[in-house]
């Protein structure tokens, strides 16, 4: 029973939906690891591309002590989504954005990357060996955690003589314990995220590794999590630990701009593109923390937040609160526009839904 998996590879994505439905209480999904059967592996030499993956069973892989990423923190994930729509079908939101951020931050850290084409049909042949992990419509999605790491030996700081490019996946239901009630956000003065000419522009695992201290101490009084501000002047908004943050005014929808400190999420792009669509106005550009006092709503989004509405954001001992405890008509609106979508329940006039 070894790891090679041609079976399930050539399973045809309608076949065993009923015969080989998981044995999960699919109500209750929240963001955590669900181990599943299958995970993606690639590996190349410093200097080649990759060029060969395979499915192995889901489990424990083997790194040297001085892997780069263990020592330096070579490494890079991804995040994205599969759904499962009624007719049984599977749909992937946006992967080629997915492949083109990983290969963009692979540059920043001195790494190889797989080519967009590798990246998508290694998270389709990984989304259908799971297939029976995805959650039924409406009741979640399957997460898919791509990772790109130096897993060759280093001891003298430099870029690894290997990488690995892996992927797995869980099923999963809302990020926040809120669910989808608005979440609460303390705004953090002392920490930050992301400096100038640093990574903050690059999903790379350091820059959640170094958001634990502020989010625990957060949670710790009852926040939900931190919205950080920029480093040098300490007054712009940038983002939440996992997400990125919008302000609503009358028919404004602003977020901070993208300049090298920012993740580019995906969901961020979408959203700005769908709230144009809308008829909003919408800016890219430096937010200032003031205008949360006169904001009339406030939203995060992300792959895994999707939209989150926010209810309360606390700054300098002031708490400042949106949409009377419930969910803003704005943030409302989108979330629906989005999910939609992404689902498969409203025609994608965008081409970016890509179906399995
Ligand atoms: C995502 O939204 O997919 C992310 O990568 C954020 C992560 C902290 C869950």
């Amino acid at each position: 029973n070894n790891n090679h998996v041609n079976s399930v590879r050539v399973a045809s994505p309608a076949s065993n939906v009923t015969s080989e439905l998981a044995d999960i209480d699919w109500d209750n999904l929240g963001f955590g690891l669900m181990p599943t059967d299958y995970m993606y592996m690639m590996k190349c030499s410093q200097g080649d591309s990759f060029s060969k993956g395979e499915l192995q069973r889901f489990g424990k892989i083997e790194l040297s002590p001085s892997a780069g990423v263990l020592n330096y923190g070579q490494g890079l994930f991804e995040g994205l989504k599969a759904y499962r729509k009624h007719d049984g079908n599977i749909l992937l939101f946006r992967p080629e954005e997915n492949a083109i951020r990983l290969r963009m931050g692979a540059e920043r850290m001195c790494m190889p990357s797989p080519t967009v084409e590798q990246f998508i049909e290694a998270v389709r042949a990984t989304v259908l060996a799971n297939e029976r992990w995805i959650p039924p419509p409406g009741k979640g999605s399957l997460y898919i955690r791509p990772l790109l790491m130096g897993s060759g030996a280093v001891l003298g700081l430099a870029p690894a003589p290997e990488y690995t490019f892996l992927i797995y996946v869980s099923p999963v239901g809302n990020y926040f314990k809120e669910g989808l009630a608005p979440i609460n956000l303390i705004v953090e003065t002392e920490m930050h995220r992301a400096t100038p000419g640093g990574t903050g522009g690059v999903k790379t695992i350091g820059n959640y590794a170094a958001v634990l201290k502020a989010q625990g101490t957060a949670k710790a009084n009852g926040y939900s999590d931190v919205l950080y501000l920029d480093s040098v002047h300490k007054r712009y908004l940038e983002e939440v630990s996992s997400c990125n943050v919008f302000v609503v005014k009358g028919n404004v929808i602003s977020t901070p701009a993208i300049k090298g400190t920012i993740l580019p999420g995906i969901t961020r792009k979408s959203i700005l593109d769908v709230a144009r669509s809308q008829g909003f106005q919408v800016e890219e550009r430096l937010v200032t923390v003031d205008e949360l006092i006169n904001a009339d709503e406030v939203f995060c989004t992300g792959t895994a937040v999707v939209v989150s509405p926010v209810g309360s954001i606390t700054y300098q001992n002031e708490r400042i609160t949106y949409g009377n405890d419930g969910v803003g008509r704005v943030s409302q609106q989108l979330y629906s526009a989005l999910t939609s979508l992404q689902m498969g329940l409203t025609e994608d006039k965008m081409g970016w839904i890509v179906e399995l």
